[in-house]
């Protein structure tokens, strides 16, 4: 190979390595403002790193699966690799490994969601959706409203014939309403989406763990039956510490493709639609 040839591959490669870092910086959360996360309809399946909170939303896997119910649970995938020090965990002194794994523990104590619906709803008649979510350590979590609680199945509510009229109306932690979501939406598209990232998050040291409403209008299908309905909250324990250091981007401690992200649903719940 000629002197040239084995220069222009150095660069080559150089690039390649800028690129997947920038490409990375997708995760978590989407690096510095959620920057890569879908300003669309999403599903929990997308989330392949984060840890399941139940082994009933994997309980359509088999045992064997090389992913499955357990071993995607966050005991076994996070707390087990903080306690063990395995993958990049291992760059962390015991004490500190102790340390993370309390305030990953105390984040996923505090961090919930609940669904409340109307029981029933007559054909092509609107209901209101309230979710109610809280924790998270930020700076961010996201929300979507889906038909079931299986991580790798759960559809967005639309596909069910359920028409989310408008945005998911938002209110913060301060009371203020929340757009800055559904304001990414692109000129001339509608912004009633099923996914929502609300902002803010826990502060552990403090005590501190936020509350979220989200409510959705939803126009119900137009064949009559019994539907599930079910929200999804994607979460962080980590800190991915935007909101520590204002500006500078730097990863939660087990990095980009670690276990710290979960998926925790609400119950499923039931309406008839008449
Ligand atoms: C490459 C691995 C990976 C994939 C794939 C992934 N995430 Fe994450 N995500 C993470 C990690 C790691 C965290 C946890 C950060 C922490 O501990 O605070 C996280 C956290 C989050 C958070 C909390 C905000 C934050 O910045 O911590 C949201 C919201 C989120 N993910 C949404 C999604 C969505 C939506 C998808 C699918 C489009 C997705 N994630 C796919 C790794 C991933």
């Amino acid at each position: 190979m000629t002197l040239l040839g084995s220069a222009l591959i150095a660069v080559a490669s150089l690039l390649l390595l800028g690129a997947r870092i920038d490409v990375a910086h997708a995760f978590p959360g989407g690096g510095p403002g959620f920057g890569l996360l879908p300003v669309t309809d999403a599903t929990p399946s997308c989330a392949g790193c984060h840890a399941t909170t139940k082994t009933e939303y994997m309980r359509e896997v088999p045992p064997d699966a090389p992913l499955n119910a357990t071993n995607q649970l966050m005991s076994e995938k996070h707390y087990k690799a903080i306690e063990q020090g395995a993958d990049v965990y291992k760059l962390l002194p015991a004490a500190e490994r102790e340390k993370l794994l309390k305030q990953v523990k105390l984040v996923d104590q505090n961090t919930s969601i609940s669904i409340k619906v109307p029981k029933e709803v007559a054909r092509g008649k609107t209901i209101k959706v309230e979710v109610s979510a809280k924790g998270g350590i930020g700076p961010g979590s996201s929300v979507m409203l889906v038909d079931t609680n299986l991580r790798m199945q759960a559809r967005p509510v639309q596909g069910n014939g359920w028409l989310i009229v408008g945005p998911p109306e938002v209110i913060g932690p301060d009371g203020k309403p929340q757009t800055f979501w559904v304001d990414k939406r692109f000129t001339g598209l509608a912004k009633n989406v099923n996914f929502v990232v609300i902002g803010g998050g826990a502060d552990v040291e403090k005590g501190s763990y936020p509350s979220w409403k989200i409510t959705y209008t939803l126009q119900a299908p137009a064949k009559a039956g019994r539907y599930t309905l079910a929200a999804a909250f994607l979460y962080g324990t980590e800190e991915p510490n935007e909101h520590k250091e204002k500006g500078k981007w730097t990863l939660p401690a087990g990095g980009l493709l670690g276990p710290s992200g979960r998926i925790l649903f609400t119950d499923v719940v039931e309406v008839e639609v008449k």
